[in-house]
């Protein structure tokens, strides 16, 4: 068997990429199970969800050293020969004619075994849990879930901007970021007047420094000079919120666009949330499937729904009155000027409509300095999208782009405009109205899949007490 051949996935193999006959493959032992003649060897790449069947016969070159000891885990190469599988659920398997061991994993001590685990209990092991189906399959749909979004704003010709992850601002103003800094912290310079704090401009950036909670204030900035922009990465949020829903390293995606009023926003939502359905359901099935098996919870119902029906679109305002009117007693208070609390935004969406909901025009107290104040006075150009299982996941709005009132905003909210005038430039100059949101990628993972916690759904997650990896 020539070892030049060129290896193959398997998904190019459950793809009909590779026609029968010799074949490289190599992967990871799923399971094996044999007799003294044969042994059958699940293999898995993480191509695919699906594993290949390798056929080892005793008599084989190496068998003793390179095949016997395989067990759960070990990685192996192999050559042989790709023909039809008489077995159900496969087309094809592979009958071996040259096999290399290349890492054994012993089954005293490799943690993976075949018993199913908690989930608590794989997240300490987050290093490893890759190699399970279903965190194989979760990770996989989360690529294919990047992938489509940048394909619908390519499509769109929105152009892909890098926001910075160091910043000096705190794009929400809501005071949860993580100080970024460089001193010794048994000896913080102090400013020479008693009791004014730090002296940042000792830092390494010489004044006070953050990773970033948003990438919006600079998408604002380019959306002036590149048309329709988003951005696309981590952002950081030092909340101490310990939910199935909070993460303080999470991904988001931010699209901006100059000359678009919120309706303009709200509409690209729903055309990206639909256009991810869409290709999840397409092209994600096998991986669906796996999850749906260890979860119980089946998403697929509710993405076709999400699919076919419009989302429904409700301001703040009847919001409060349907919540008052729908005779629930709630844990936390509904008036007009409250805040909706995860429990009023499910019942708006899981149960009043049954659908995916966009709740529209809060009251300014509620929101960012950033929002467009309407004519009313009393509540700004916002929208968040609510979907059934999670609640909010997008958070949206147009943006005040008026000089005088955007400046009022920031001292009505105690924000300092000396540090923002590199953001009130742009309303000094060309400015127009404009709009974006900002689409959690975990959250909306944890909703294509049916995964009940946002830990479960980026590889290594990082939550209050928690940074391992
Ligand atoms: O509603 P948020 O805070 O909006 C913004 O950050 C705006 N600057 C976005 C914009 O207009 N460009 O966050 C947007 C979304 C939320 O709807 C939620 O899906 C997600 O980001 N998110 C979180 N996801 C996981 N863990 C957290 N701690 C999150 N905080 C927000
Ligand atoms: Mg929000």
């Amino acid at each position: 068997m020539p070892q030049s051949i060129e290896r193959s996935t398997i998904r190019m193999i459950r793809d009909d990429q590779v026609p029968p006959g010799p074949v490289h493959v190599a992967g990871w032992v799923r399971t094996k199970r044999g007799s003294k003649k044969f042994s059958f060897v699940h293999l898995t790449d993480g191509s695919t969800p699906q594993t290949i069947q390798i056929i080892a016969d005793a008599g084989l070159d190496g068998y003793a050293e390179m095949v016997a000891p395989l067990t759960t885990g070990a990685s192996v190469k192999v050559w042989g020969q790709l023909v039809e599988s008489p077995g159900q659920g496969q087309k094809y398997e592979i009958q071996a004619e040259r096999v290399e061991l290349c890492g054994l994993a012993d089954p005293d001590s490799f943690p993976l075994q075949k018993k199913e685990m908690t989930y608590e209990y794989l997240r300490e092991i987050a290093h490893l849990r890759p190699r399970t189906a279903l965190f194989s399959s979760v990770f996989r749909v989360r690529s294919l879930v990047s992938f489509a979004i940048h394909e619908f704003f390519h499509k769109r010709g929105f152009q892909y901007v890098h926001s910075p992850i160091l910043t000096t601002s705190d794009g929400e103003g809501a005071g949860e970021t993580f100080t970024v800094t460089n001193f010794d912290l048994e000896k913080v310079p102090l400013q020479t007047s008693p009791g004014s704090g730090v002296d940042y401009s000792q830092d390494f950036f010489g004044q006070k420094s953050m990773l970033c909670v948003t990438g919006q204030l600079e998408a604002e900035l380019l959306t002036f000079g590149l048309g329709n922009v988003y951005t696309f990465g981590p952002t950081f949020r030092a909340e101490n919120s310990n939910t199935s829903r909070h993460l303080s390293e999470f991904w988001m995606v931010e699209p901006e666009m100059a000359f678009a009023d919120l309706q303009e926003t709200i509409d690209l939502g729903c055309a990206l949330i639909k256009g991810v359905v869409r290709k999840v359901l397409e092209e994600a099935e096998a991986d669906l499937e796996v999850i749906v098996k260890r979860n119980e919870v089946d998403p697929r119902p509710w993405l076709k729904m999400a699919l076919e029906e419009d989302f429904k679109r409700i301001s703040y305002t009847e919001a409060i009155s349907i919540l008052q009117d729908s005779g629930r007693s709630f844990e936390f208070p509904v008036a007009w000027g409250e805040d909706l609390k995860s429990e009023h935004e499910r019942f708006l969406c899981e149960e009043h409509f049954k659908a995916p909901t966009v709740v529209y025009d809060y009251p300014r107290d509620l929101k960012a300095f950033y929002m467009y104040l309407n004519e009313d006075g009393k509540t700004v150009a916002a929208c968040d999208f609510l979907v059934p299982g999670i609640g909010e996941i997008i958070g949206g709005s147009q943006r005040e782009h008026r000089l005088d009132r955007l400046e009022q905003q920031l001292q009505a909210k105690g924000i300092d405009s000396e540090h923002m005038q590199w953001y009130l430039d742009t309303r000094r100059f060309g400015s127009v109205e404009h709009s974006g949101f900002g689409l959690g990628l975990d959250r909306l993972i944890c909703w294509l899949t049916g995964m009940g916690n946002i830990r479960d759904v980026i590889p290594f997650p990082r939550v209050p007490g928690n940074c391992s990896f």
